[in-house]
């Protein structure tokens, strides 16, 4: 959901539900911390409230904007997405959600493939150990400390890899060694960036 205000959000419910052929919704969110987000948030209070999705949230808010966002609605998000793989792992971000009860949702989980994470020697020797793949390696270690990674694969088999994580544990010295690889920057969209925000509304609010 990109359109921020009470009604943008509730029509973008609506065409949301008619495109999928259902009549709730598990998730929404709001995508990004711009425009009238408090507007936004109330129609997914009533949403909620009125048992049309299950549970609500947002992504790509920083601390202090969801802090803000908690501490001024009836509702508190229940989820933040926000970008985290191993070389972003988003360690304060963590510590708020964890300490709020706002599940930690990671996207780019494998960064995309950026930075060689497929190769990643470190990540290789803690995956051959297991008899596993980086890519299971990434996700286990998103799971045992609370973050909810959410993976895309357009491939059958790797759909199935991804889910095939329970059958392992990390040690404590696979986690640390994995925490550090953080180099704890962006490799994608800055939301905290002007020249981002005013990229964005340059586009759908011409002058
Ligand atoms: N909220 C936001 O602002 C936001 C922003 C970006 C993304 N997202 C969401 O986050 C989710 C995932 O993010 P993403 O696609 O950007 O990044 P990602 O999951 O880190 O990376 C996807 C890439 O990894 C490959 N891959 C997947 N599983 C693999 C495996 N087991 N082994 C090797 N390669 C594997 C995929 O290739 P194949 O498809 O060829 O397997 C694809 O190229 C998506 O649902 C996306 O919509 C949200």
């Amino acid at each position: 959901m990109t359109d921020a205000s009470y009604e943008g959000t509730m029509s973008g419910y609506q065409k949301s539900l008619d495109k999928l052929g259902l009549d709730y919704l598990d998730l929404y969110l709001i995508h990004q911390p711009y425009g009238d987000i408090y507007g936004a948030w109330r129609t997914l209070e009533d949403l909620y409230e009125a048992g049309k999705v299950r549970a609500i949230g947002v992504s790509n808010f920083n601390p202090a904007g969801l802090t803000d966002l908690m501490l001024n609605n009836r509702i508190k998000p229940m989820v933040n997405q926000i970008e985290t793989h191993p070389f972003n792992q988003q360690l304060a971000a963590n510590e708020l959600m964890q300490a709020e009860g706002v599940v930690h949702q990671g996207w780019a989980p494998f960064a995309e493939g950026r930075q060689d994470l497929f190769t990643n020697s470190t990540l290789a020797a803690i995956a051959e150990k297991h008899g596993k793949s980086i890519g299971q390696v990434v996700l286990r270690w998103n799971l045992q400390r609370g973050v909810a990674a959410i993976p895309k694969s357009v491939r059958k088999e790797r759909i199935a890899e991804n889910f095939d994580i329970l059958d392992f544990e990390l040690e404590e010295s696979d986690m640390q060694q994995t925490t550090a690889l953080d180099e704890g920057k962006l490799l994608f969209v800055n939301h905290d960036d002007p020249a981002f925000v005013k990229m964005l509304f340059s586009r759908v609010l011409p002058d």
